[in-house]
């Protein structure tokens, strides 16, 4: 994949980005991103329920990198979902980053009156609010039918996607469809050893990188936008360096043998997950 793709609307989307879930503190989200935007990462990925948009934006101001060069993906939670409640959280989320468009808007879960979202969502794409409009954690089914009952067809889908979780049928899906999957836990949080699996050190050893740099350049290489998170300078300097190398084909299988092919965060349809994300309620 090239360092960019372009979405169903011909929005030019950074292949690769930052992710700052579970960075709270606002001095230390602010000066992360502060330093992704000065190694060279050009797509920030916040969420309302992350609590750190002001820090994001923050950051963006004081980086000197003009508004147009980067790219801002928040989203929507279960707390705001429905017409009404989405038209004011996109305000919110607007007001919080301190910007007067966000480039990329999610509905971070598909519980909850997500076509009333969807409808607010659309007026506030018309209105140029939002440049292009997506979900996460959607699967193929919810899109197909959000997609059958709505105009503005999604243009990303942010899903779990690391080596031990693929989902390759998914994948599969959503590119056939135009729309660009998305990797959130590109390292599975560090779970499961992912840094010294041996299959993925040795294939690092052959490129002269690291674990990261292949599990990020394995997702590059399926099409799969990739918003690896760290508060380590080292780390984001080291995650954004994957244009160097190309991983072979028997490189590309070994990867696709790690897949243990289930969830390493839950699972969406258990009626105790649904419950738990929405009693999550945040309020800043
Ligand atoms: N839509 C959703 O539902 C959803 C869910 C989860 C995440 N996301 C998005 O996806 C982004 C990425 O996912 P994530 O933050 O959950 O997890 P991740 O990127 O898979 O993993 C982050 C972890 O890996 C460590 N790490 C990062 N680079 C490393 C490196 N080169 N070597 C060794 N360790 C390294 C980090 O530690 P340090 O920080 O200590 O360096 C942190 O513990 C999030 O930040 C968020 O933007 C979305």
């Amino acid at each position: 994949m090239k360092n960019e793709v372009t979405l169903n609307n011909g929005l030019k989307m950074p292949a690769l980005g930052f992710g700052v879930f579970q960075i709270p503190d606002f001095d230390e989200c602010k000066r992360v991103v502060l330093t992704a935007l000065k190694q060279g990462y050009r797509l920030i990925d916040t969420a309302a329920a992350y609590g750190n948009e002001r820090a994001v934006g923050a950051a963006i101001r004081e980086s000197g990198v003009a508004r147009d060069e980067i790219f801002v993906t928040t989203k929507l939670w279960i707390q705001d979902a429905g017409e009404q409640q989405t038209k004011l959280a996109i305000q919110a989320s607007l007001d919080r980053l301190g910007l007067d468009y966000i480039d990329l808007y999610l509905i971070h879960q598909p519980l909850g009156d997500v076509y009333g979202s969807w409808r607010a969502m659309e007026a506030a794409y018309r209105a140029g609010q939002l440049k292009a409009l997506g979900v996460a954690n959607f699967e193929n089914d919810r899109l197909q039918d959000l997609m059958m009952h709505n105009e503005i067809k999604p243009a990303v889908d942010q899903i779990e996607l690391h080596p031990f979780y693929q989902q390759p049928q998914r994948v599969q899906w959503l590119l056939e469809h135009d729309i660009v999957p998305e990797a959130w836990g590109p390292f599975a949080e560090g779970k499961q050893g992912v840094f010294t699996n041996p299959t993925i050190q040795a294939i690092a050893t052959a490129h002269g990188k690291t674990t990261g740099q292949v599990i990020l350049k394995w997702l590059n290489q399926r099409q799969i936008v990739v918003i690896p998170k760290s508060v380590h300078e080292a780390r984001i300097i080291e995650n954004a360096q994957i244009t160097d190398f190309e991983l072979t084909e028997a490189e590309m299988q070994q990867m696709a043998d790690l897949d243990e092919k289930q969830s390493l965060f839950g699972n969406i349809h258990d009626p105790e997950a649904v419950k738990q994300l929405g009693n999550f309620k945040f309020n800043y």
